[in-house]
């Protein structure tokens, strides 16, 4: 049987529509959210998504800064930077799109970027506060992930999830969420030295794959019935965007599936607008 599409796309849009609700409220109020992205040289892949992110909070009526340096900025300028967008009262929401070049810390800078306003969610800080079970913000793409199994209808609680990939971005967080009381996912993280990854996989109502790799995951590791969620963003041989998983040979397992591209891609963008949102709220009395 082939599975049912989670489609991204369609959640991303309906999610936006709510947001664009709740800015022009706010807008009543005098209250404009501020998004800031930093983007440190001209990476081809980061230039596209800050493009994305630029364009969705103009189009959701925030206000959206650019910060472009050229890719020989040194830590210090880059650290002022961040400082300044830091002391900008019009600016909510501050991120510094990864990967930066290799001449600069990337954890350094996330540290710096202030609290509350870290829509990225990658200060230690925010990840910690996740980590003890008192979240601040919710990364963005295991955010995304968490809307499009509820999008699916999977019951989280006491569901078996495995999550394959154990990144700063995607797998660590989302396992975090997942086990938030709430939540009560019972949840394990494979990654790249798991022993029979298949067996892992096989044994889990919900299969998340967040590893790079494309084709990872195929049909005779996914349970019958199992719901599969693509975090991957590889490009083929022709330059196309794919996912982790074998989308042709998994549906055929599987009972839902998100595509690549249209699945988890739009609900990370969104979910950036979501926080971004939160984040001018609280930051102008109290936590929404
Ligand atoms: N590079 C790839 N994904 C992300 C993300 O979610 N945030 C940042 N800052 N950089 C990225």
């Amino acid at each position: 049987m082939a599975a049912r599409i989670i489609d991204g796309k369609a959640l991303a849009a309906r999610v936006r529509e709510r947001i664009a609700e709740e800015v022009t409220a706010l807008a009543d109020e005098g209250v404009t959210p501020g998004l800031a992205a930093v983007i440190v040289g001209d990476d081809p892949a980061s230039t596209v998504y800050v493009g994305m992110k630029h364009r969705a909070s103009e189009q959701l009526g925030m206000l959206s800064r650019q910060v472009e340096l050229p890719a020989d900025t040194s830590q210090d300028e880059l650290e002022s930077v961040v400082a300044e967008l830091n002391a900008d009262e019009a600016i909510d929401g501050i991120l510094v799109q990864l990967p930066l070049p290799d001449h600069l810390d990337p954890g350094r800078v996330q540290e710096l970027i202030d609290p509350a306003k870290d829509v990225d969610a990658l200060n230690p800080y925010t990840a910690g506060r996740l980590a003890v079970g008192d979240p601040t913000f919710f990364s963005c793409t295991p955010y995304g992930v968490l809307l499009l199994l509820e999008e699916a209808g999977v019951e989280t609680a006491g569901a078996r999830i495995t999550i394959v990939g154990r990144s700063n971005l995607v797998g660590r967080p989302l396992a975090n969420m997942l086990t938030l009381k709430g939540h009560d996912a019972t949840v394990t993280i494979a990654h790249s030295r798991t022993r029979d990854l298949g067996e892992v996989c096989r044994e889990a109502d919900v299969v998340v794959a967040a590893a790079g790799r494309t084709g990872l995951i195929t049909a005779d590791m996914v349970a019958p019935g199992a719901v599969v969620i693509d975090v991957g963003t590889n490009r083929d041989d022709d330059g196309s965007l794919v996912g982790d998983v074998d989308f042709d040979g998994v549906s055929e397992v599987a009972s839902a599936i998100t595509p690549v591209p249209g699945g988890v891609g739009p609900m990370t963008v969104t979910m950036l607008m979501q926080n971004t949102l939160e984040a001018a709220r609280a930051r102008r009395g109290g936590r929404a």
